[in-house]
């Protein structure tokens, strides 16, 4: 397989997790504020403290009304009213706070009976609504972006995957306990991710500070499919210093 030629992501090492929302709500206010804004969303507790920031601004007056917005991703056979669904985890952490209304922002239909039909019909909302400006982007452990799991092709569109287990395991705390837990989701793909005009991914706490290691300084590989992003002329990696301790490269 080749690649696109590699280029060098925007690091920037804060010192908390705050400092790190901060910033990335800086810097999502900042492309809220275009006309024609389209803004690609991600769910995980990473981006908790990034929406409560963006919640407040709303409510200090941050303009919405032209926002357009779409979701990476969602569990299969989940209901929005179910406590797993990223559907509801936007509504009630971001769309509904900032009053964004129902008819501005999609998430893929998690229980559709049709996959292919609802995932092709996802591509061209987004194509439709002129391409997403800003993608904010977490990373599972494993290197996952969206619910692209290793192996997933850097040319891969919205489409169905299965779950690894690693991932399973993961997000077991997305569902009640003892629900046996979603084993397939739909996503965005990597290829749909690496058309949007620029990237902002946010990696915070310990527990990522191996797989940022492997994202940033490791090659470029579908194994790590977190590492795409380095095929992004623009792409804004934030990370709290907890994430940041192993990074063996010395940083300008
Ligand atoms: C899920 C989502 C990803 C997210 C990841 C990390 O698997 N599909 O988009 O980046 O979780 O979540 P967290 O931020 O909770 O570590």
């Amino acid at each position: 397989m080749s690649f696109a030629p590699e280029h060098q992501p925007q690091l920037e090492i804060l010192p908390t997790i705050d400092a790190v929302a901060d910033r990335a709500a800086d810097l999502i206010a900042q492309a809220i504020a275009a006309p024609d804004a389209v803004l690609g969303v991600a769910t995980g507790r990473t981006p908790l403290p990034i929406y409560a920031r963006l919640r407040q601004r709303a409510a200090n007056g941050m303009g919405t009304a032209h926002l357009r917005a779409f979701a990476l991703d969602e569990y299969c056979g989940v209901a929005p009213d179910h406590q797993a669904s990223y559907r509801g985890f936007l509504e009630r952490e971001f769309f509904g706070p900032i009053g964004l209304p129902a008819d501005r922002w999609q998430v893929p239909d998690g229980l559709t009976v049709d996959a292919t039909a609802e995932t092709s019909r996802y591509e061209t909302a987004i194509r439709a609504a002129g391409g997403i400006g800003l993608q904010l982007l977490g990373v599972g452990r494993n290197g996952h972006i969206g619910f692209n799991e290793p192996g997933s092709a850097f040319d891969s569109l919205t489409r169905a995957v299965d779950l690894t287990e690693d991932t399973r395991e993961a997000n077991a705390g997305d569902f009640p306990p003892g629900e046996v837990t979603a084993r397939q989701a739909l996503t965005m793909g990597i290829g749909t991710i690496l058309r949007a005009k620029r990237l902002l991914m946010v990696v915070t706490g310990p527990a990522k500070a191996r797989v940022l290691a492997a994202m940033l300084e490791g090659p470029v590989t579908a194994a790590v499919p977190a590492t795409a992003i380095r095929l992004h002329p623009d792409a804004i990696v934030l990370v709290d210093s907890e994430a940041a301790a192993q990074l063996t490269r010395a940083r300008a």
